[in-house]
């Protein structure tokens, strides 16, 4: 299923598709010892420049599998990722991850721990450190900068997380669940300065997560997977303005989208009544 978003080429007048991340019935299938795991049948999709898609399915569905092959970290055991027009082969590096769990370092302090990818590729990170104060003011962490990873909550942990993946300034942004082990406030604010940190340039954006209203609120297209072997059921269209803030959870759109998604993970089974 095609989600590419038609861009008007004002130079020619035609519209053209600019189309950055391309699957076509890409699967994986893992080998156990106890036989094969089907864990993603055939993804096909085409996600456009600066578009937000956010995969939405059930625990063990196969989401981040399927972010895995995207990444280049993990090889698809059927069909093709292009990215950019080339086949992907291997992790590229216009590419930012944040895993579900934050990764840092404690031994490092806060604007280390960003600047980290320079260091690990022996770039020197001074050339960065004003980027990387500049994200980190962007999420609330102007003043944390000298401070260590355990002397932060969870939440702030995950805002240093972001700002790692987002030193390099990457054309792809993919997260998984970065939001999964906070509270209900500090999700809301993160989800709020996700928006903030993209706004000096439009990233291709691709968020795991298995909350409905996290998914409508950040995202332009919302896959629904099917349990597994997970297949995308649907892709839905989020037609809400951005910028987002609270208010748009308040919308007769936001919760028509809610309701329909809802139906949906109804219908498959996912959930029961
Ligand atoms: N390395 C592996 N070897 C064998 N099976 C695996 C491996 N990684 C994942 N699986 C299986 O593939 C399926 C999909 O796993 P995956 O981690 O992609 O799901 P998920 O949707 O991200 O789940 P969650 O929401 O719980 O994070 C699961 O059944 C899991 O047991
Ligand atoms: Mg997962």
């Amino acid at each position: 299923m095609s989600v590419a978003l038609v861009v008007s080429d004002a130079t020619s007048g035609h519209d053209r598709r600019d189309t950055l991340i391309s699957l076509k019935d890409a699967g994986k299938t893992y080998d156990t010892r106890s036989g094969p795991v089907v864990a993603v049948e055939a993804v096909s999709l085409d996600l456009a420049r600066g578009e937000t898609l956010a995969l939405l399915g059930p625990s063990g569905c196969g989401k981040s599998t399927l972010l895995m092959m995207i990444a280049g970290l993990l090889e698809p055991s059927c069909g093709h990722i292009v990215i950019n027009g080339a086949p992907l082969s291997g992790p590229i590096p216009e590419l930012g991850f944040v895993f579900q769990r934050d990764l840092l370092l404690d031994w490092r302090t806060v604007l280390d721990n960003v600047l980290l990818p320079f260091a690990l590729i022996g770039q020197d990170p001074k050339r960065h450190e004003q980027r990387a104060r500049l994200l980190l003011e962007r999420v609330g962490l102007a003043g944390f900068e000298n401070k260590r990873p355990y002397e932060l909550s969870g939440g702030m942990r995950q805002r240093v997380a972001i700002c790692r993946a987002l030193i390099g300034d990457p054309d792809i942004f993919l997260l998984d669940e970065p939001f999964a082990a906070l509270d209900a406030f500090t999700r809301e604010q993160m989800q709020l300065d996700m928006q903030r940190l993209s706004l000096d340039k439009p990233r291709t954006t691709i968020l795991v997560t298995h909350e409905i209203s996290e998914a409508v609120f950040m995202a332009d297209k919302v896959a629904v997977m099917t349990a597994r072997p997970s297949r995308i059921h649907q892709i839905i269209d989020i037609d809400l303005p951005r910028p987002r803030n609270m208010k748009t959870r308040e919308t007769e759109a936001f919760a028509r989208y809610i309701t329909k998604i809802h139906g949906l993970f109804a219908s498959l089974g996912v959930i029961r009544g």
